[in-house]
């Protein structure tokens, strides 16, 4: 990938409901990282655009880091241009608080309901551009997962998926091992199970091979 750039969104996104509080998700940004390091290895000029992690930041890439998904929306908006390969690894809350209380909420021995309302879908977004880069998505199935992860290639218009099959609980998530099935619009191939370093390196290669080189 040397000459290209690439911009990878990873960790979660954080909702706030008031000063103290948010609603949030398990990510680790493992998946993330991993691939930042396989993607600077390959010559890439790497963006990260942060969200919340649990992991050491790859010092190497240019690094933005955000809290909100809308504060994600905006950094890969500002940058997306200029890019040759987005990945979008983060896993962006899909709903924010309608409000977020000014003061720290107050128990009145009520039981009480937050309203949330949708955030905008980064990678939807990113794809319907006129001028966008080769776009990759995941999915996260339990079910049906091939199919369900072709569903969500076509409905997000993006170049692939890559599909983590989490009804197995020893890899994906926050596990420091993957397995993943790397889906185009005419193939499909599976990564086997391995740490996320080394899978990692498999897809950079493999999304190299596939929309990089010409043959
Ligand atoms: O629709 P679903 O959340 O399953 O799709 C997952 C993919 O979409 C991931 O690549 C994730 O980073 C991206 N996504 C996004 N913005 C959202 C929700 C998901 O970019 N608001």
């Amino acid at each position: 990938l040397s000459g290209k750039k690439v911009l990878i969104t990873l960790g979660g996104t954080r909702e706030a409901i008031d000063p103290v509080r948010f609603i949030s998700n398990h990510s680790s940004g493992k998946m993330g990282m991993a691939l930042a390091h396989a993607s600077i290895q390959a010559g890439a000029k790497t963006t990260l655009i942060v969200g919340s992690i649990s992991i050491g930041l790859e010092k190497r890439a240019e690094i933005i880091e955000v809290i909100s998904a809308e504060e994600m929306y905006q950094a890969v908006m500002k940058r997306i241009e200029s890019q040759d390969l987005f990945i979008s690894c983060a896993a962006v809350a899909d709903f924010r608080p309608k409000k977020v209380s000014k003061n720290k909420i107050k128990k009145n021995n009520q039981s009480m309901s937050i309203e949330l309302i949708e955030n905008r879908d980064i990678l939807a977004s990113v794809c319907q551009l006129n001028k966008k880069p080769i776009c990759i998505g995941f999915a996260a199935e339990t079910e049906n997962f091939i199919e369900n992860a072709k569903i969500k290639l076509k409905q997000k218009r993006c170049d692939a998926i890559l599909l983590n099959d989490i009804s197995n609980t020893e890899i994906g998530l926050n596990s420091d091992e993957n397995e993943l099935h790397l889906i185009t619009k005419n193939n499909s191939y599976k990564i086997k199970q391995n740490t996320k370093q080394i899978v990692a390196e498999k897809i950079i290669n493999k999304l190299a091979d596939y929309f990089f080189t010409s043959s």
